[in-house]
């Protein structure tokens, strides 16, 4: 009697179980097993050099107009060595290169779609009109051409490429689909910083991936909180190595995770410098002993290796994981500087904000809402006029389960402001221009922004695969 009664408990829990489980899966989508039963594939003490990615050539030879060509296309990749994972990449099989410009340049892109799917090409942290940004509605059909023109009206940052189609844009972005878009400006050129790029000026692309036996990527979206992976990349090669000499190095770091945020730290705890957000300098260098980055954000920081000596190592970590390692080499003479003040910020003025907005971030998994709903690429969930100030307040609620690790909110076509977490000053370093904030369980994050240019752009969590789920609004800037 008393068995019966059990096993009606175990086999009753075990069907709630099935049923929540069908409620954050979508059947057959993804391979679903994170731990594939087989062995791992990746040797972590293979030797790896961090593949460092290539500026792309401006094939316009005048001064002050820019032109790029982009092929998106499918490819195969060997991270591990013998085996070969298929990948996306622009102009090459993973990743993409590093496309370069100044403010006030003219831009003219030409993106042919190579793979068999539809892309779009989002411009990451780019102020530009709508129809140029290159979200949901900008979809280059398969072997499609897409050839946005605009210019460069922004301050010096690190800003960043990746598709944005609805239902795709997670797994095209995991596939490898992913580039850099550096913006100089008069005032980044004339501080004497590290820029010297492959030299002392070095993108760092962070993502995490796992592996099939037979090297294929897994991806496994977690049921909670988006796809992690077991490994650690960098610019495409798992936890590589960088030769350095002993002079500063600038880093420019991109969390280009699908949900995963690092942590990251250097082995001996020394401290090193920030000295921009996600839009450009800060005002002035942030010293600090970690990193916290969640998908999406950027951070441009700079370690000084002078001293160290000629044959030490020293890690990056995040969490205690290795991401990459220095080897650190010869002295040689180094001219560069961390001036004290790097860039002016005018501070947006909160006396001449004339809207608000409330953003509430909530659930997990495929039941993940904004607002209490969920995308529809047919509705526009908010509208502002091109030019007004307005205060958005993010919020995300403490959720009942344990895991729930925060959402990074992101807004395309802009640069905002921080003006407080929950009720206090920012951190320090973000009282620079972002276009991702990180919102904690439970947290109140407030911003200013300002919209310079018209047209339906998206805000959204960076986790893409709550992106993906419908964590994302549209808002048109008229
Ligand atoms: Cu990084 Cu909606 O984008
Ligand atoms: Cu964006
Ligand atoms: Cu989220």
């Amino acid at each position: 009697m008393k068995n019966k009664w059990i096993a009606g408990v175990i086999i009753g829990t075990f069907l709630v179980f099935i049923g929540l489980l069908g409620l954050f899966l979508r059947p057959g989508e993804f391979p679903v097993n994170r731990d594939d039963g087989n062995e791992d594939v990746v040797d972590t003490d293979t030797d790896r050099k961090l593949p460092v990615p290539a500026l792309l050539e401006d094939k316009n030879p005048n001064d002050g107009i820019s032109e790029f060509e982009i092929s998106v296309q499918e490819g195969e990749t060997e991270f591990i060595s013998g085996l070969k994972t298929p990948t996306l990449g622009y102009n090459g099989s993973y990743l993409g290169p590093v496309i370069r410009v100044s403010r006030g340049d003219e831009v003219r892109m030409h993106i042919k779609n190579e793979l068999s799917d539809e892309t779009s090409v989002h411009w990451h942290g780019l102020e530009v009109e709508g129809t140029d940004d290159g979200g949901p509605h900008q979809v280059i059909a398969e072997n499609g051409v897409w050839e946005p023109v605009f210019e460069i009206s922004q301050p010096a940052a690190t800003l960043w490429f990746h598709p944005h189609v609805i239902g795709t844009t997670a797994i095209q972005v995991y596939y490898g689909l992913a580039g850099l878009l550096i913006v100089e400006d008069e005032n980044s050129k004339s501080l004497n910083l590290p820029d010297e790029y492959g030299v002392n000026d070095i993108p760092l692309i962070i993502q995490d991936r796992s592996f099939s036996e037979d090297g294929s990527f897994l991806y496994y979206d977690n049921m909670m909180d988006g796809a992690y992976g077991e490994h650690i990349m960098v610019n495409g090669a798992i936890t590589p190595y960088l030769d350095v000499d002993q002079v500063k190095m600038r880093f420019r770091v991109v969390n280009g995770a699908n949900a995963s945020n690092f942590d990251l730290r250097l082995s001996d705890r020394s401290e090193f410098q920030q000295i921009a957000s996600d839009g450009g300098l800060l005002e002035s260098p942030v010293e600090r002993d970690s990193l916290f980055i969640t998908p999406g954000e950027r951070a441009e920081i700079i370690v000084d290796f002078s001293k160290y000596e000629d044959g030490d190592v020293l890690e990056l970590e995040s969490d205690g994981e290795r991401v990459m390692s220095f080897r650190v080499g010869e002295e040689a003479e180094d001219t560069t500087e961390i001036p004290l003040e790097l860039a002016e910020i005018e501070k947006m003025d909160q006396d001449l904000v004339t809207g608000f907005k409330s953003i509430e971030l909530d659930g997990m998994g495929r039941m993940v809402t904004l607002n209490g709903r969920q995308f529809d690429m047919d509705r526009i969930d908010d509208d502002v006029a091109e030019g007004e100030l307005e205060i958005w307040e993010i919020t995300t609620n403490r959720s009942m389960m344990m895991g729930s690790l925060g959402h990074p909110f992101h807004i395309h076509g802009t640069q905002f402001q921080v003006l407080s977490r929950n009720g206090e000053e920012p951190y320090q370093n973000e009282m620079g221009w972002k276009d991702t904030i990180f919102v904690n369980a439970g947290e109140t994050v407030r911003i200013i922004v300002r919209f310079r240019f018209k047209g339906v752009f998206m805000y959204h969590c960076h986790i893409l695969e709550h992106e993906e789920a419908g964590m994302m609004g549209q808002l048109e800037v008229y």
